[in-house]
């Protein structure tokens, strides 16, 4: 395993669509390795391969839930509710802002056997994986800020608490 470069905001490759996983090969299942190797050095809870400057539709999470979930080809196929709270991400380094998202979601996906499963989340699992389909799009959370981006250092004297990165 391989920590690879985070790309961060301004980089162009940020914004294009990624292109679907047609079958998985060696090469993919060392870049998924790598990309929660990179995820996990940052703190983050969700990353996308465009943000390893790999425009396929791969997503790796792991949202403290005693799961490391891997999205490939994922489509969210049901939203229920709303919530409203912090979101930050690693490609917008030290910053995080205010975006409402569904409060549930159903997703549907491929994993590393390139099987079909759906995967329903809710809280912070469903925001992660808006936040995470969404990069696949080439879209980021700052789009969708309610009010100003904000800096983490605001966060902390405010909250002391340790921001969710994705
Ligand atoms: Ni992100």
């Amino acid at each position: 395993m391989a920590t690879r470069n985070i790309r961060v905001i301004g980089d162009e490759i940020l914004t294009k669509k990624c292109k679907p996983v047609r079958f998985m090969t060696p090469r993919i299942l060392q870049l998924i390795d790598d990309m929660f190797e990179t995820m996990y050095g940052q703190n983050g809870a969700g990353l996308a391969a465009p943000q390893v400057g790999i425009l396929k539709q791969i997503v790796v999470m792991d949202v403290d839930d005693g799961n490391q979930y891997v999205l490939i080809n994922p489509e969210i196929i049901e939203e229920e509710g709303s919530q409203t709270g912090s979101e930050g991400c690693l490609s917008v380094p030290g910053k995080y802002g205010i975006v409402t998202r569904p409060e549930k979601v159903k997703v549907k996906a491929l994993d590393t056997d390139m099987k079909e499963f759906v995967l329903e989340g809710e809280g912070l699992l469903a925001r992660c994986i808006c936040h995470e389909v969404a990069h696949l799009r080439g879209e980021l959370y700052v789009d969708l800020v309610e009010g100003e981006l904000r800096d983490n250092s605001e966060l902390e004297e405010e909250e002391e608490g340790e921001e969710e990165q994705a």
